[in-house]
């Protein structure tokens, strides 16, 4: 298996007692280190059925940036003044829940601390005695899925398609591109911001060709890439991003929009695509999902990813922050592009 890694700032702290990231406002527009605040968790003895875990990497996702605010949406809003959540993996130190021992490494949903008080439901045992824990948030986790599910069950993909990808160099977009290599496309675009990261795509994970967005319009550097259209685009980041790809597509193409990260800080709603009608002439086809209504296809996937990961058809990249001190500086790198691959939280 490939994974490499990137390293940003360590931490030096070693402080004896817990702490966790607490929302304590709102943001509006691109959220600051004022949003947040770090404090010492209050550790509740076990009850029944619980575990204490001490977590080992905890993941920041550009979905936590909607739960920051108190819009109603899919996903309920982080709580203010109260430790926020999200994908973490940990390490048993003490059990009171069946089917987990002490030392297990287990997934779950309470990142955002250091040590956490869980109940079984929302655990799983994985095993990590060939992969790093952190693989589990990315590649091997959510994101994993998130591809495979919005590239085979929503865009439908087929042997032959010629398939692009915006966030290609994030930790969706880059299995996205990878794995819809290995699925058949004919052709796989990409594209994100910077130069290093279009390299990154086309050298060390393969596509066929990647533009940087911010070098000009979307839609030319698109035409260019693909002269004769596209038959699949995975949205990541919506805006001119999809306006463009409906621009390109091809009879019968299919548009899976699994996130609009360059709308998600805007305080005012972003303009639609104007060329929707398009999609009448190419009998186009464009549908939103959420990975959360595909959780069937994890065994599917499991199995795939394994051998994809074997073979080298796919490799996963992380970049890497050290400490709960440095987590709202990963999650604000996030939101700025500062990741290659899946950004996490070594803790
Ligand atoms: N539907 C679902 O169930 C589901 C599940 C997981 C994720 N998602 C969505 O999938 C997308 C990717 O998530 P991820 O976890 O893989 O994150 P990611 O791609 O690893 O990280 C976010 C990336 O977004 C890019 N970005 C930031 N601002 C942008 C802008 N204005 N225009 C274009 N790109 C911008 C940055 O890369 P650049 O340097 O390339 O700009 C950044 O690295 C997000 O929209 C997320 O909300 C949806």
């Amino acid at each position: 298996m490939s994974a490499q890694t990137a390293q940003l700032p360590q931490t030096t702290d070693s402080a004896a007692a817990p702490r966790e990231v607490r929302l304590v406002s709102r943001p509006v527009g691109f959220p600051t280190h004022e949003n947040f605040e770090l404090v010492e968790s209050t550790i509740p003895p076990l009850a029944e059925g619980q575990m204490r875990v001490r977590n080992v990497a905890m993941s920041v996702d550009p979905y936590m940036r909607g739960r920051m605010s108190d819009a109603k949406s899919y996903a309920d809003p982080f709580a203010l003044g109260e430790a926020m959540d999200g994908g973490a993996v940990g390490v048993v130190e003490e059990s009171r829940a069946e089917g987990f021992a002490v030392g297990d490494h287990v997934l779950h949903g309470f990142g955002w601390r250091e040590v956490a008080v869980i109940g079984a439901k929302g655990a799983r045992v994985v095993d990590v005695s060939q992969v790093s824990p952190s693989l589990y948030l990315g590649v091997l986790g959510m994101p994993g899925l998130t591809a495979y599910a919005g590239l085979t069950r929503i865009a439908t993909i087929k042997e032959g398609d010629v398939v692009f990808v915006s966030g290609a160099a994030g930790a969706v977009g880059s299995v996205v591109g990878q794995i819809a290599k290995a699925l058949g496309a004919s052709r796989v675009i990409g594209s994100a911001g910077s130069a290093e990261k279009v390299r990154h795509v086309v050298d060390d994970l393969g596509f066929d060709a990647a533009f940087n967005y911010k070098d000009g319009a979307v839609s030319t550097q698109l035409r260019e890439a693909a002269p004769e259209g596209i038959d699949v685009y995975f949205d990541n980041v919506g805006g001119d991003h999809l306006e463009a790809a409906i621009g390109s597509l091809r009879l019968r193409g299919r548009i899976a929009v699994c996130g609009a990260i360059s709308v998600y800080n805007n305080t005012e709603p972003a303009p639609g695509p104007r060329n929707l009608a398009r999609l009448i002439q190419t009998r186009g086809r464009i549908e939103g999902f959420l990975v959360g209504d595909h959780a069937d296809l994890s065994k599917e996937y499991a199995g795939k990813v394994a051998g994809w990961l074997a073979s080298g058809e796919l490799t996963s990249r992380e970049t890497v922050v050290h400490g709960i001190d440095h987590a709202v500086d990963a999650f604000l790198g996030l939101l700025r592009g500062e990741n290659t691959g899946k950004m996490v939280v070594r803790l």
